[in-house]
């Protein structure tokens, strides 16, 4: 049998191990760039053109990782294989804008190194089109 130490210290690695797994999905929306004041913001004038530089390459024709297309409103609206990525218009519960903040390394989108991440103006600009409703 486990001596009282011992189960003392399984017990601490089970709750640092929960701990650590928690805390990498835990994001801190604080951290967020702000919701850009830009009005009118529309996915063919503002969002597509973003989506092409950092994301078709992987969520477009050609890739759908994740199941996922960015490469016009209806895809990006149906979401990928976790479900949709914009939360009605709470733009900082929208996994798109969670990932594409990178301030997750484990969701970061475009994956580290892999393609040019949105700027802080253009994540800015994604969160004030979900608080506008996605048009
Ligand atoms: C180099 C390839 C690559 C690029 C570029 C890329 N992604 Fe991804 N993306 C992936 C892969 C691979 C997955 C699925 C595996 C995963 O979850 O890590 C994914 C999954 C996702 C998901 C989760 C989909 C789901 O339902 O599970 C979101 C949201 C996402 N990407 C958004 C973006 C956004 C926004 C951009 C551009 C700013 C982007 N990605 C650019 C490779 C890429």
């Amino acid at each position: 049998m486990f001596s009282k130490n011992q189960r003392i210290a399984m017990g601490a690695t089970i709750c640092v191990a929960f701990l650590s797994v928690s805390g990498s999905a835990e994001i801190d929306t604080s951290k967020l760039p702000p919701v850009s004041t830009k009005t009118g913001v529309t996915y063919e004038k503002d969002i597509k053109p973003l989506f092409e530089k950092s994301c078709f390459k992987c969520h477009g024709s050609e890739k759908q990782k994740g199941k996922l297309r960015l490469d016009s409103l209806d895809a990006v609206m149906k979401g990928g294989e976790s479900g949709k990525i914009i939360e009605g218009k709470d733009s900082s519960k929208s996994s798109v804008v969670l990932s594409a903040s990178g301030l997750d390394e484990d969701t970061a989108m475009p994956p580290k190194g892999k393609a040019d991440p949105l700027t802080l103006e253009q994540q800015s600009l994604l969160r004030a089109w979900i608080e506008q409703g996605a048009k």
